[in-house]
């Protein structure tokens, strides 16, 4: 999989077309003081290749490290879902993972306050499936149409002036006051875990896992740390920056350098149609957590990391996860967030990595038979050779024409409308349930003073917003973080 080990077999340096160079420090030039010769083709395709060095960075989740691993059976699911990787107690299918903050640019701190990203690529005998996971059971936004908005305000910087705004990330937030459930739980400690190896994964998407009888149930995977949960305090977090802002990247390598090697136990809450249908809130809404009392945790499977990556920018920079990844019997649900996803990641990696991405060795599938997806920039897998570029009927091809076991397992009807689900009254139990919990857990401190260190800096009226959007949970939260962060921004 890697290209570090054909490296070192080669004794002696060449130009990129393999012809040995002597001296890669000298270059020639015209008598001693004369000008650089255009037929130093060791200078020139070094400089040229260092031009192209670098790619775009991730539009999010840039920050990022990652392992090599399996996944393992441990529990027969087989009444719910017919995937060949999921059957079969015992059965071990290899996994790349990369772990990443969201908001930061490519050389920001691993400790700063933000979801973290748990990419999953599964390399199964039918393809390789993506789980496209984070680090909390929610997220911010309900709509696919408003990431964008999400990223531009919480990552990007003010289009004149390059500065990041605090004030604009929390206008974000307060103009969709669905997201506080998880402005919580990014607030709390979970928000700056102590490292990769101590947190959960989540789908946090509802998706749908279909039986060998056509049966499907809605689905949500969650991946509970062996390791245990720690998190950094805010304070340790802030100094972490300036200490050692790689400090998880670093962490997740030693611990496997070490034979320490990560563990995750991987639990599916299910539900049916029926049940759907009867559940207080939308499967479809990401903002939503299923209730653990009503909706119990299955156990199914064991995530370990257990090799490093042996060259950061093959395996990991050019790593190309996407939630349309899919394998037989596993089907995303309608979710609005995770059927803008399908779009967003294939389209970013034919602009990130190009349109043959998939034949880059950290992406490629196990096999993988696509001949009618030809040419383009960056064929290197021989192109399929003379076989037909359609399918050809002069062609022995062995299309698989049986049709799909649960074609009809959902009916749409409906006309095309405008879809914005706005926030009501009714969106704000979990949220409260989870200051209940701060509560009892003693978090509610840690809570009310990190949220008032970041809110210290933005404007007034923005502060005054903020805690109204708590109101909108309870006047006791919103009381809470009014006094919290006025102590430490006091008013003239
Ligand atoms: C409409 C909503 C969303 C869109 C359009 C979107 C789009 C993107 C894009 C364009 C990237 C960069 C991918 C790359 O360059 O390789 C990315 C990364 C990522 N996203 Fe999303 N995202 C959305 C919501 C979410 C949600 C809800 C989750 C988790 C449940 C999530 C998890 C991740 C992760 C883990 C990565 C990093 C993948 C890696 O390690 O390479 N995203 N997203």
């Amino acid at each position: 999989m890697s290209t570090g080990d054909k490296a070192y077999s080669v004794p002696l340096y060449t130009t990129s077309n393999g012809c040995p160079v002597r001296n890669p420090n000298a270059m020639i030039k015209m008598g001693k003081f004369g000008p650089a010769l255009l037929q130093d083709h060791h200078l020139i395709d070094l400089l040229a290749h260092f031009d192209r060095e670098r790619i775009p960075e991730r539009v999010a989740h840039a920050k990022g490290s990652g392992a090599h691993g399996y996944f393992e059976v441990t529990d027969d699911v087989s009444d719910l879902v017919y995937a060949d990787f999921l059957n079969g107690i015992g059965k071990r299918t290899p996994l790349f993972t990369r772990f990443s903050t969201v908001g930061g640019e490519k050389g920001t701190a691993d400790s700063e306050r933000d979801p973290r990203g748990f990419a999953i690529k599964l390399y199964t005998q039918e393809g390789v499936i993506d789980w496209v996971n984070i680090n909390s059971p929610i997220f911010f936004i309900r709509n696919g149409v408003q990431f964008p908005f999400l990223v531009h305000t919480q990552k990007s910087r003010d289009p004149q002036t390059n500065l990041k705004d605090v004030n604009v990330y929390w206008d974000f937030l307060c103009n969709n006051p669905e997201s506080v459930h998880n402005v919580m739980f990014v607030f709390s400690d979970r928000g700056t875990p102590a490292t990769y190896r101590n947190m959960h994964g989540y789908s946090a998407h509802t998706y749908k896992w279909i039986n060998k009888d056509g049966e499907f149930h809605y689905v949500q995977i969650h991946l509970k740390t062996d390791q245990g949960i720690k998190n950094l305090s805010n304070d340790q977090s802030h100094a972490l920056k300036a200490d050692n802002p790689d400090h998880a990247g670093q962490d997740l390598h030693e611990s496997i350098d070490n034979g320490d090697f990560p563990s995750w136990t991987c639990y599916v809450q299910t539900m049916t149609s029926e049940q759907a249908e009867k559940a207080k809130f939308s499967v479809f809404d990401l903002t939503k957590i299923w209730p653990h009392s009503e909706y119990p945790l299955r156990r199914f499977g064991k995530l370990v990391l257990n090799r490093n990556p042996l060259n950061y920018f093959a395996e990991v920079e050019q790593a190309a996860f996407s939630p349309a990844n899919t394998v037989p019997g596993i089907e995303p649900s309608a979710d609005p967030v995770l059927q803008a996803r399908l779009f967003s990641y294939n389209d970013t990696h034919r602009h990130r990595l190009g349109p043959n991405f998939n034949q880059i060795p950290i992406n490629c599938p196990l096999q993988a038979h696509s001949p009618f997806q030809r040419d383009g920039q960056g064929c290197v897998n021989g192109n399929y050779g003379s076989e037909p570029n359609y399918p050809s009927s002069y062609h022995p091809l062995n299309y698989r024409l049986d049709a799909s076991n649960n074609e009809a397992h959902e009916k749409w009807v409906g006309e095309a409308t405008s879809f914005q689900w706005a926030a009501t009254s009714n969106d704000y139990d979990q949220a409260l349930a989870l200051w209940e919990v701060f509560k009892k857990t003693g978090q509610k401190d840690a809570f009310l003073y990190n949220i008032s260190d970041n809110l210290k800096s933005a404007r007034t009226d923005v502060q005054d917003r903020v805690f109204k959007l708590f109101g909108k949970v309870s006047s006791e939260i919103e009381e809470a973080v009014r006094k919290a962060t006025l102590k430490v921004s006091p008013r003239k």
